[in-house]
């Protein structure tokens, strides 16, 4: 078993029966996917679940999870998915997928919500290995780029794989990828990004982790909470 799959088995068990629980996106998001199916098959738990992406949707359905939509929850008890970079306060940087709008509102909503990651998402800083990922409404793009240039950001919008056009996220936003100066610490690019008009959703969750879980050379370990 590797590490991801080590913290996702540690954070199925805090599932309860009659939860609503939030499916998060990307690799580790589907080891938790994966282990939660597997014990409402075994231990016949019944949950409801409301997925983050289409992505996760789809895994959700094919493994007879039974899911609810978005928009008919006002709130959830479990919120479960994983992160590109951890700070030491447990502020986060999410986004690497396209799927932010829906990742951020279910981290919001939910009662708890448990990051799952291995130790290569542990950072001293965000935007320590990746850009910070800002959806933008597609006519402000320029504008938005403009502003964040003035506080020092560089980058721009995210290419397709195969660089012959540019990503469109979930929510139908263009994605700006972009690189900060150190001097500016998180708290501070997550108040400017909020407060920049065209700015739909960026990846920068504060304050929103209840608890880190962190699968880190066959053990588990937790941080916060
Ligand atoms: C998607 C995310 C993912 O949780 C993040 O990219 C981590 O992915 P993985 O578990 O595959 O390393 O934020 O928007």
């Amino acid at each position: 078993m590797n590490d991801k799959q080590l913290a996702a088995n540690h954070a199925v068990q805090q599932v309860q029966d009659g939860m609503v629980v939030g499916l998060g996106t990307g690799s580790t998001a589907n080891c938790f996917i994966d282990a939660l199916a597997k014990r409402c098959q075994e231990e016949n738990l019944y949950v409801t679940v409301v997925a983050s992406s289409v992505v996760s949707t789809i895994k959700a359905q094919q493994l007879g999870l039974p899911l609810i939509a978005l928009e008919h929850l006002s709130r959830l008890d479990l919120y479960v998915d994983g992160a590109d970079e951890v700070a030491p306060d447990l502020t986060l940087l999410k986004g690497r997928g396209y799927d932010l709008v829906r990742e951020k509102l279910l981290a919001r909503a939910s009662d708890q919500f448990l990051v799952l990651i291995d130790q290569s998402k542990q950072v001293s800083h965000i935007g320590e290995k990746f850009p910070i990922p800002v959806e933008v409404m597609p006519f402000a793009w320029q504008m938005v780029k403009h502003q964040l240039e003035k506080l020092g950001g560089q980058g721009g919008l995210r290419k397709t794989a195969n660089q012959d056009g540019f990503v469109v996220s979930a929510y139908g936003s263009l994605v700006l990828d972009m690189t900060f100066p150190a001097e500016i610490d998180s708290k501070a690019l997550h108040r400017a990004l909020n407060e920049t008009p065209g700015v739909v959703e960026h990846g920068i969750f504060q304050n929103l982790a209840s608890t880190v879980i962190m699968g880190k050379n066959g053990e588990v370990e937790l941080l916060g909470g």
